[in-house]
Parts: C-alpha cells; structure tokens; sequence
C-alpha cells in the first residue's frame, strides 16, 4: 500500500464525532511532528499548525477532522438504547449496522409488535422508532457501560481496493490527508501557510468561524468531500465523477467561492497539468462558509475530492484525485499571493 492509504488508514481509523475531536488532533499533530513551525489547540479544541513564509501574508487551509456520529438520549429498563444523531446521519444508514461508543459495540434495531407496523417503520424511518442493542440485560449493566451523553460513530474499517479507498469519516479525514501531506512536501513557502484541523464542522461550521477571527488570513481554502454523481441513475443535475480529478468549487449552498481564488486555482491546475473539474453542488457546505463570514470577510473557497456515498461507513473516493487535490493545494500554496 502506498503512503497516502497509510495515513488515510491512520485517520479514518481514529472515532472522533464532533464534540470529541481530541484524539484526532493527537494523530494528526504526530503525522506533522517535524514539518511545521508550530502549533496550538485553541479554546474549542481547534488544531492550529503554521509553516512560516517569508511574506507578511497568510493563507489558511482548512480541513474539519470531526466525523458524523450519534449520542446515547435515554435508555430503558432492559438497557435498550436511544440515540440521537450528531450531524448528517440518516436513520436508514444505521438501521441494521454496527455503532460504536468507545470500546462499546451497538446494534441498531426497529420497533414492530406486527410485521405490519415493522414494514411501516422501515419505510418511513425516524430516529423515534430505532433502538441500539449493546446486549446487556438491564439498566444499571447499561449505564455502567454506555451512559447518557456517550458519544458513537460508525464501526467500519479501511479498505483499500486498488486505487480505491473505502472508509467511514473520508468526510473529512481525506482533507486532513491532503493538509498534513501538503505541509509535509512543501519547502519554503512563499506565504505562512495555517492548518486548521477544525472541529464541529458537521454540526455548524464552529471551528470555522472561531479560527478565521483568531488568524485573520488573507485567504481561507476549505479542504472538503463533495458527492460524485457518477453511479447508476446519479443525480443528473450533479457533474462531479471520481477519476476526473480534483473538484474546483464555484458554489454550493451554504458559500460561493471568491472568483480571484477560483480562476487562479484553474489557472494553475492548467499550467501544471493537475486533472480538476469544475464543481457546483446543489445541495451542502462547507467550512469556507465559516471563514467568509467572520471577521470582516475572509476570501474563500473550497477544493473537494470527489466522493461517493457521503456520510455512510463506506465512503468512496479514488486515490489519484487525493494526489491531484494535493498538488493543486501545494502549488497554490507554492505561488503564494502577491
Ligand atoms: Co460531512
Ligand atoms: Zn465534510
């Protein structure tokens, strides 16, 4: 396995829902150890690394490291748990799999005293009618193990098939890959170059906006997924395609892209030969809408990696566009600003 699948391997292995991004920021400070000019971990819990330039300029790239995951509401006398979600997480993707809460394994079932009332439930799914066995025989075994408040994520595993890479938190792990693997290739940029490993990002974009009032930079780039559309009966109003490269953001929901940051990133993904593809999504966000709207404006925009299957525990993404999204993001970075 090459380098990238290593440290994807690495990260995506690490369950850090937002809220509990400790762990995550320890592995990934590690993987930085020294290729950086310094670091720190704000108030929130934000991991902050810079790489000095010899401008007075700062570009801040930012990947958030929280992942989707779900937390213990209420547990009743059998020791049956409720959950809630923390993020974008679909009750349809967790019914019948595997959660994980610490060292704690739960299975998530459905309500259904008929075989009428449980074809209803699955149908029109909520997170009212799931429950999550951790096979214990009560309460008390219950709340000794997974109280109240305990955090969860997916339990899925890394698997690299080919140049394919398949894992739960790719969103947005995959970004942290292409920071620490741009900080790492990167000599003497031209700007200081910030690494924001932000936290909360799937529950509002908190780290974002804390981050880019701290540092103030001149430039903010979002290091983010975007859905790939390229599967049987895609969404036909969506271009992006694993394999085409790495995906220039101009707009999605929740930002626009500054138009400078958009052209110059074109511009040199065309003089370098780095394969992008030009991206609108209909739908989602990303931290650059964070960055944008703090202090008095922050330029931004997003680089994406296309991704199939987005917040699932098999997202998919394919490892030459990782590689293309780094050089695109190192190149930049390499330029710096005028
Ligand atoms: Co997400
Ligand atoms: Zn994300």
């Amino acid at each position: 396995m090459g380098n990238l699948g290593e440290l994807v391997k690495k990260l995506t292995e690490v369950h850090s829902p937002s809220g509990r991004e400790h762990e995550i920021a320890d592995v990934i400070l590690k993987e930085l150890e020294g290729h950086i000019d310094g670091h720190k971990i704000d108030k929130l819990g934000n991991l902050i690394v810079w790489k000095n330039g010899t401008s007075d300029k700062k570009v801040l790239l930012d990947a958030h490291m929280d992942e989707i995951g779900v937390v213990v509401t209420n547990i009743d006398d059998q020791g049956f748990l409720r959950i809630d979600r923390v993020g974008g997480v679909s009750p349809y993707t967790i019914y019948q799999n595997r959660l994980r809460f610490g060292e704690v394994i739960g299975v998530v079932g459905i309500e259904g005293e008929t075989a009428e009332e449980s074809q209803n439930n699955i149908q029109k799914m909520s997170f009212e009618k799931l429950f999550v066995d951790i096979g214990v025989k009560n309460r008390e075994e219950a709340e000794k193990i997974c109280p109240i408040g305990t955090f969860g994520t997916f339990d899925s595993y890394f698997h690299k098939q080919g140049d394919y890479l398949i894992s739960k938190s790719l969103d947005d792990r995959i970004g942290c890959t292409v920071i620490i693997e741009t900080l790492r290739r990167i000599e003497n940029p031209k700007n200081t170059v910030y690494g924001v490993f932000a936290i909360q990002e799937e529950v509002g974009l908190i780290g974002a906006y804390t981050a880019g009032y701290d540092i103030n930079p001149d430039v903010a780039i979002a290091l983010d997924v975007t859905s790939a559309a390229d599967t049987p009966k895609g969404m036909k109003r969506i271009s992006m395609a694993l394999g085409k490269g790495t995906c220039i953001k101009v707009k999605d929901i929740a930002s626009i892209s500054n138009r400078h940051i958009v052209d110059k990133l074109k511009n040199i993904a065309q003089r370098y030969n780095i394969p992008y593809q030009m991206e609108v999504l209909t739908f989602g966000g990303t931290d650059a809408a964070g960055y944008q709207a703090t202090k008095s404006g922050i330029p931004s925009a997003t680089i994406s990696i296309p991704t199939r299957y987005i917040h699932t525990p098999s997202e998919m993404v394919y490892e030459p566009d990782v590689e293309a999204t780094i050089q695109l993001t190192m190149k930049y970075c390499e330029e710096g600003l005028e």
